[in-house]
């Protein structure tokens, strides 16, 4: 299959970041405390502030998450996890706007776990969403969340090698004329705040691709709807904000010498955080996407909770057509099967 002239020029424009060297384990350690030094975070006192009620309000999420929950940590109980995430200013972040890149779709399901069984070091996703004008929390505003899997595939876009950014060589590979490949649903989708402004995603931690670091997109809507035709997708709303989150360089280097991570770090040269523009555009002015983290059990591999506090302009409407660089939004469409058993984990409760 030949790549579309449109969909090849997209990819072109994420290879900017690409470096020559190869350093999949080179670790350069984040600049936090630059970071926190900057000004331009106005949020920022005023989370400091709100710390300990914001991380009470993520202990009582967490907390009643895990009780439901019937995976081996669960039933390790709580006890055993002594450590809680305490809610930082110099980690939480005024995310600037950044863009949506050649992965987006429409059509992505309302829940809040997301993994579909992909495997990987389990993540679960506490975002907070602040007010700008405010600095108070922003009940719901539904965020939508993508990431690609342990080795770098995006679902929709499964036939894209994600060592080249281009379609498979030499398999029977159909790239639509939106950018997809088909119309799977992994690691996508969408679920709104409560009155603490949290939302929290069940995801793994993100693998990585060609040309870029490792990183996961969201948007957020203030005025989203769950679609009424009973597909369970967010109904068209306008967009207040488009961000990618990253994470701290030396915890990427110890997720990527896991199984399901390590494969093609020989194949393929990693991006570094500090390399990415869109990372280096999103951690600058007294910003912050980094997300903070903490082990859930005793190791990597019994997971992660990661946290991080993002403040929106509630009254931007986000021109989609000049944030993606395809210039459409390609829309995946879920035979009902598969929106059933995309949806399933999620049913008990009630969303
Ligand atoms: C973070 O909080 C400390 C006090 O805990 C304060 O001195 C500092 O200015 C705050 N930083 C930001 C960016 O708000
Ligand atoms: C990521 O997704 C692709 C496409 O579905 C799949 O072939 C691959 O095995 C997945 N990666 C892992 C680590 O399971
Ligand atoms: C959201 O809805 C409110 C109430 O209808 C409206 O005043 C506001 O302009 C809307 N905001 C956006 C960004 O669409
Ligand atoms: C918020 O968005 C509105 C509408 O685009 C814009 O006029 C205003 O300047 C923005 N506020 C900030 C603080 O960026």
């Amino acid at each position: 299959m030949v790549l579309t002239a449109p969909f090849a020029a997209v990819f072109g424009l994420l290879m900017i970041a690409t470096t020559a060297s190869a350093h999949p384990h080179k670790a350069t350690g984040h600049a936090k405390a630059a970071l926190s030094a900057r000004s331009g975070n106005t949020c920022g006192d005023a989370i400091a502030r709100r710390a300990e009620g914001i991380a009470s309000a993520r202990r009582r999420h967490l907390h009643s998450r895990m009780l439901e929950d019937d995976s081996p940590l669960a039933r390790r109980g709580l006890e055993s996890r002594a450590k809680y995430p305490e809610i930082q200013n110099t980690s939480c972040v005024l995310a600037p706007d950044t863009v949506v890149g050649p992965y987006f779709v429409d059509g992505e399901l309302y829940r809040r776990d997301v993994t579909e069984g992909e495997p990987g070091v389990p993540l679960y996703l506490d975002i907070g969403v602040l007010d700008m004008d405010t600095c108070e929390p922003l009940e719901n505003a539904f965020i939508d969340m993508w990431h690609c899997n342990a080795s770098g595939t995006y679902s929709g876009y499964t036939g894209i090698n994600p060592d080249t950014v281009e379609a498979y060589d030499g398999e029977c590979v159909t790239v639509r004329a939106d950018g997809t490949t088909d119309d799977t649903t992994f690691l996508r989708g969408f679920t709104k705040t409560d009155a603490s402004g949290i939302a929290e995603f069940l995801s793994i931690f993100p693998g990585y691709y060609s040309s870029r670091t490792t990183h996961i997109h969201i948007t957020v809507h203030v005025n989203g709807t769950i679609s009424e035709d009973g597909t369970n997708t967010l109904a068209s709303s306008s967009i207040q904000h488009v961000g990618q989150l990253f994470f701290e360089e030396d915890l990427i280097n110890q997720v990527y010498e896991l199984d399901n991570y390590n494969a093609h770090l020989s194949t393929l040269d990693r991006v570094l955080n500090d390399e990415d523009s869109v990372y280096v555009d999103g951690n600058t002015g007294g910003y912050s996407a980094v997300i903070t983290t903490e082990l859930l059990g005793d190791t990597l591999a019994d997971g992660l909770i990661g946290y991080i506090t993002v403040t929106v302009n509630t009254t931007n409407i986000v021109d989609m057509s000049n944030t993606n660089p395809v210039g459409v939004i390609p829309t995946v469409s879920l035979a009902e099967g598969a929106e059933a058993s995309a949806s399933a984990v999620d049913a008990c409760e009630g969303l």
